[in-house]
């Protein structure tokens, strides 16, 4: 309803208040955070917030507004950058109207002098405290609006939130997570490849010194975006801080002619007093309930066969019918056909954009290879990578103009391959008809849609930057195809996890996680993704036994119990692999089924443990049921490890208890897990107590299983 405007507007959540103070100019959040008990007084809360200044400072603080703005003496970063020829710079709006319901806030204002007008649309989920902002900016003038920045709403952070959790990486490597301390200055991370990145995770996690994984305050905040972005965190002199994350224009970027409006990606942010864990579990809900589609939220997610590191571009008919024998044969149910199947694709140096079957390698086209598969009760799935091109290839030689540039410098080649122009109408509707065809011609129920370079040129044909437009036309080709083909699951990949986001998310339903299958290394990556994807959305694989990337040795025990935690598959050439080992996928297979639902749909508790180790549970809703592993990364500092607390049981409950991978552990002397095996404990006593771990050999793990009794099998047992 809209009204006059109140001074002050709350939304409420299940466990958060967030506190709109409207009494200035510009909207600002005057509390986000853990739910008041008491009603909540904007009056007295603004009366309770007053700050002096010293001598010398401005008379009066400017507000960290959602949109902060220069011409209010705000001298941090202003939240929207316009100018209309270098003129009309300065905005300084007014409220105008506030549209006010139980979960959503409408603030728009205008500046009458730049002719802007600016709407802020906050949404607080009710069931997963997710808080989701947006700003718009409208030009409401006559002429041509140059935009230079136009971020989401601007976080103003608790003074207490003095650590920043950030991510980096690199391709093999990506969500490395990065401690830093809040400063007086600006902790800023801004990423120009055109797509999410795989060393500018667009998210920041700011929280209090003490705050754990289980226990804690803390902000979490994410931008859905899969292009260029900017991360700012920033303290300014006065001691006061706010966040701040938007997209990142080239200059000439982004411009709106009259009546036209450019919204600001998404910001996901999350609030916590329970740490980072719990912070998690709302991004987690979140994703499960708003952004994946709701078909394949409710369908069982199949185990994988990948035939990339099985055999690269060397593919046969006869091969692939061999390794989908195999594939099967270990528990496989979908059987993914990746890169070297379409024209000229002998190696990575060509064919990129010829969207053909290759007729030399499979004379019939795919359908022989997809009945086979079928037919040993697979699902089948395609790699694509529709918006590049090879030099090399008939779509090139034929419209050298359809790519990206930034002219007149030379043409920068990655991977041997150009970045085609999507925002072209023609360049769309190629390869939404290469598409639609294979689909339509096939019986294909999954596509691995890679991008395997970043966009260094993003220039179009009449010379712009054209970054956030092609961001846009992919999400739009995302959409068309989904809309034509609603059965066909889209994972989205990029050289690995360098297209992981929550803008991407709405049009795909798998992430593929990271090109290094080296179960060590993928602890820390998966944990890092961990910490705003679940897990059935990460693409987890079991890899060769020496790790292609790394070269790294490790054992099928930990390479398939570390796989198995995520949406579980193989990459591997099981034609090449000993009997053992396969023994020891199948069975790892098999419990991945029997917990897959556990696992798909669970709660994800990370434990705080030391260096080297690594440890977190997977819990049901209803604390009847939990997974943990338990991994020792390297050898540790003392002879012995610690203790391994089941965070997150119910405590008021009993649970039977029993390792469940690997098939066999040998110790060097009886261990706790001897004792124990199948006994019934106390919830309080597994997690307060917890249970001493046994002498484990560097690079192996244990999985426990917990099955609460109820009275029912309490009495039997
Ligand atoms: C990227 C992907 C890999 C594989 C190759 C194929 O690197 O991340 O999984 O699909 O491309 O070229």
């Amino acid at each position: 309803m809209i009204n006059a405007v109140k001074p002050f507007y709350t939304l409420r959540s299940d466990k958060c208040s967030l506190i709109i103070d409207c009494r200035g100019r510009a909207p600002v959040i005057l509390y986000w955070g853990a739910k008041f008990n008491t009603i909540d007084n904007g009056d007295i809360m603004a009366a309770l917030s007053i700050r002096q200044e010293l001598p010398a400072c401005q008379p009066e603080e400017a507000a960290i507004a959602l949109s902060p703005e220069t011409a209010a003496g705000f001298i941090g970063c202003p939240g929207v950058q316009i100018h209309r020829q270098g003129k009309q710079w300065a905005i300084s709006t007014a409220i105008e109207s506030v549209e006010a319901s139980s979960q959503q806030l409408v603030i728009k204002s205008i500046c009458s002098g730049a002719q802007v007008q600016l709407t802020h649309r906050l949404v607080l989920d009710d069931q997963t405290d997710i808080l989701t902002g947006t700003t718009e900016i409208t030009n409401v003038g006559n002429s041509t609006l140059w935009v230079d920045r136009c971020d989401a709403p601007c976080i103003p952070l608790p003074a207490q939130y003095t650590k920043i959790l950030g991510f980096t990486g690199r391709w093999a490597n990506e969500f490395q997570r990065q401690n830093i301390d809040r400063f007086t200055g600006a902790y800023v991370r801004e990423n120009r490849s055109g797509r999410t990145s795989h060393d500018s995770f667009p998210g920041v996690i700011l929280h209090a010194d003490q705050t754990t994984e289980s226990s804690g305050e803390a902000y979490g905040l994410h931008l859905g975006w899969s292009g260029n972005h900017h991360v700012r965190v920033e303290q300014m002199f006065t001691g006061r801080a706010y966040a701040q994350l938007g997209e990142l224009f080239y200059p000439g970027e982004m411009s709106l002619e009259s009546g036209e409006t450019y919204c600001s990606p998404t910001l996901y942010g999350a609030s916590t007093v329970s740490g980072l864990s719990a912070l998690s579990g709302c991004f987690h809900s979140y994703i499960r309930n708003h952004l994946i589609d709701q078909n394949v939220a409710n369908k069982r997610r199949p185990v994988h066969f990948n035939t990339w590191e099985a055999v690269y571009f060397d593919l046969s008919f006869e091969h692939l019918r061999d390794l989908a024998d195999s594939a099967s044969d270990v528990g496989a149910e979908r059987f993914i056909l990746d890169d070297g199947w379409f024209k000229n694709r002998k190696s990575d140096k060509a064919g990129l954009g010829d969207w053909f079957v290759d007729k030399s390698v499979f004379p019939n086209g795919l359908g022989p290879l997809i009945n086979y598969v079928q037919a040993k009760n697979m699902e089948f799935g395609l790699w694509v990578e529709p918006e590049m091109v090879n030099p090399d290839s008939d779509l090139y030689r034929a419209h050298p103009d359809w790519i990206l540039n930034a002219d007149p410098a030379p043409l920068i080649l990655s991977r041997n391959q150009l970045v085609l122009d999507l925002t072209r109408v023609e360049v769309q509707d190629y390869l939404f008809e290469r598409l639609d065809a294979l689909l339509t011609e096939y019986s294909i129920s999954y596509l691995k849609w890679d991008m395997n370079r970043a966009v260094y040129q993003p220039g179009n044909g009449s010379g712009q930057a054209a970054t956030h437009h092609q961001v846009v036309a992919l999400y739009d080709l995302l959409k068309r195809i989904r809309e034509a083909h609603p059965q066909v699951e889209i994972e989205s990949c990029s050289s690995g996890g360098g297209r992981a986001d929550f803008g991407i998310l709405r049009y795909t339903d798998r992430i593929w996680t990271s090109d290094s299958n080296d179960a060590v290394d993928r602890l820390g990556i998966q944990e890092g993704f961990s910490i705003f994807f679940p897990p059935e959305i990460m693409g987890a694989h079991v890899g060769p036994r020496d790790c292609h990337i790394t070269g790294r040795s490790i054992s099928m025990d930990t390479r398939a119990g570390v796989a198995l935690f995520g949406h579980m598959g193989i990459e591997a050439n099981l034609l090449e692999m000993d009997i053992p080992q396969k023994q020891t996928l199948k069975e790892a297979i098999k419990l991945h089924k029997k917990h897959r639902e556990l696992l798909h749909s669970g709660r994800l508790v990370r434990l705080d443990v030391p260096q080297n180790e690594s440890a977190f549970g997977v819990l049901a809703s209803d604390y009847s049921e939990a997974l943990f592993s338990y991994v020792q990364q390297a050898s540790l500092l003392h002879s012995v490890a610690g203790k391994l607390r089941f965070t997150g049981l119910d405590i008021d409950s009993k649970y039977e208890l029993n390792v469940v991978w690997p098939p066999k552990f040998v110790g060097p002397s009886k261990s706790a897990i001897e004792q124990v095996k199948g006994s019934v404990i106390g919830g309080d006593v597994l997690v307060k107590m917890g249970m001493q771990l046994p002498i484990m050999q560097p690079e192996t793990m244990l999985i426990f299983h917990l099955r609460r009794l109820n009275v029912d099998n309490e009495a039997n047992s």
